[in-house]
């Protein structure tokens, strides 16, 4: 049976184009998995194609369209190496959310394990200790109060102050800045923004506390949904250290879920581009039982190298761009 619905509460998510997409809908259908009794919530911007958006309406209750918010902050960006997140500040639009009383912010790159509708218990702003600087809370999970008032005094600080990462989370460590001392019921367990790496930096409390995680979070620049799959196998990149069972939740639901309807992808560049076989020191087995799905990480791939990151000695290896040229020039596809 549904669960009542709570109305005037949400889990709420940002995409900013196709590929953060990708991981919202699976994030939308763990949250329905769990059977959440919250509206569920997605903030998308101009560079989220119409179909993603009908896509996305088949998971989301409410897909809300706002403008783009970049801190445009290069030189704290180039610090936190992770040039792309700019656009993060558009999460503050968020806070607009006047209609609900109470929400969460997950992060398109999160997943739920559990249900986890108890969260809403808490008070802004209450998140999780962010792994590289306890002080700080990640901000890719965190419970708000919707409000005009703070979504401009949060725009003003931005204007005034800045972020010291030119990120969100830069930006709300700094507003909410009694966040560490204040009010310790306001700290949220590890166990609601799981670090996928954790499994690698703290093994023996991963596996004391593994099984209780409700949130996963794959943060950092390496996503699910930029594995490359061949063959029915996940390949796994040497610098990934996501843990392996959440890594195969993710494609577990991505296959079920999602990528039969991904049709209107067939003819977009990296389709071509996803026939190209990489191999990797450690392939994952999973259930995965398409021969060439759309593999939405060879955008990436692509936009990497137009900007002159090359991963000289993973996926861009000379052997690897070798045997795509052999490939192409015997006609075969590999
Ligand atoms: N995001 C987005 N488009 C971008 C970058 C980020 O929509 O180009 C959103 C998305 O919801 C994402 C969040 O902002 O999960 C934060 O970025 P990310 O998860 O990549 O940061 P990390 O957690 O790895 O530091
Ligand atoms: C982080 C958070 C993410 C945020 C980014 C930029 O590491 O996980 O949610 O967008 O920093 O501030
Ligand atoms: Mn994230």
């Amino acid at each position: 049976m549904e669960p009542k619905k709570v109305e005037d509460e949400a889990f709420v998510t940002l995409a900013t184009d196709d590929s953060y997409s990708l991981g919202a809908l699976v994030l939308g259908h763990s949250l329905r998995k769990v059977q959440t009794s919250r509206s569920l919530v997605i903030l998308v911007t101009v560079g989220v194609s119409a179909d993603m958006r009908s896509l996305l309406s088949s998971v989301y209750d409410l897909v809300e369209e706002v403008g783009e918010i970049d801190s445009k902050d290069e030189v704290n960006l180039t610090v936190l190496t992770r040039p792309e997140l700019g656009v993060t500040f558009t999460k503050l639009h968020c806070w607009r959310l006047s209609q609900f009383k109470k929400c969460v912010f997950l992060d398109a790159d999160t997943l739920v394990l559990q249900n986890c509708d108890e969260l809403f218990n808490r008070e802004e702003l209450s998140a999780v200790p962010d792994v590289g600087w306890p002080d700080c809370f990640n901000s890719g999970v965190f419970v708000f109060r919707p409000s005009d008032e703070t979504y401009k005094a949060l725009v003003q600080f931005a204007e005034d102050k800045g972020s010291f990462d030119g990120g969100d989370q830069g930006l709300l460590n700094l507003f909410f800045q009694d966040w560490a001392t204040k009010d310790i019921s306001q700290h949220l367990s590890f166990l609601y923004n799981m670090n996928s790496n954790a499994s690698y930096t703290y093994l023996p409390a991963f596996q004391q506390f593994g099984k209780d995680v409700k949130i996963v979070h794959f943060l950092g620049e390496l996503k699910p949904w930029k594995y490359i799959v061949s063959e029915g196998k996940l390949m796994k990149p040497s610098e990934s250290q996501h843990s392996e069972d959440h890594l195969q939740y993710w494609w577990d639901l991505y296959m079920s879920h999602v990528e039969p309807h991904l049709q209107f992808y067939q003819d977009a560049p990296y389709h071509e581009l996803a026939k190209v076989r990489l191999e990797s020191p450690e392939p994952v087995e999973t259930s995965v039982s398409q021969d060439q799905p759309v593999a939405p990480g060879f955008i990436s791939r692509q936009e990497a190298w137009e900007k002159g990151e090359i991963d000289y000695l993973g996926v861009d290896s000379f052997e690897n761009i070798r045997r795509k040229l052999d490939s192409k020039i015997n006609g075969t596809t590999e």
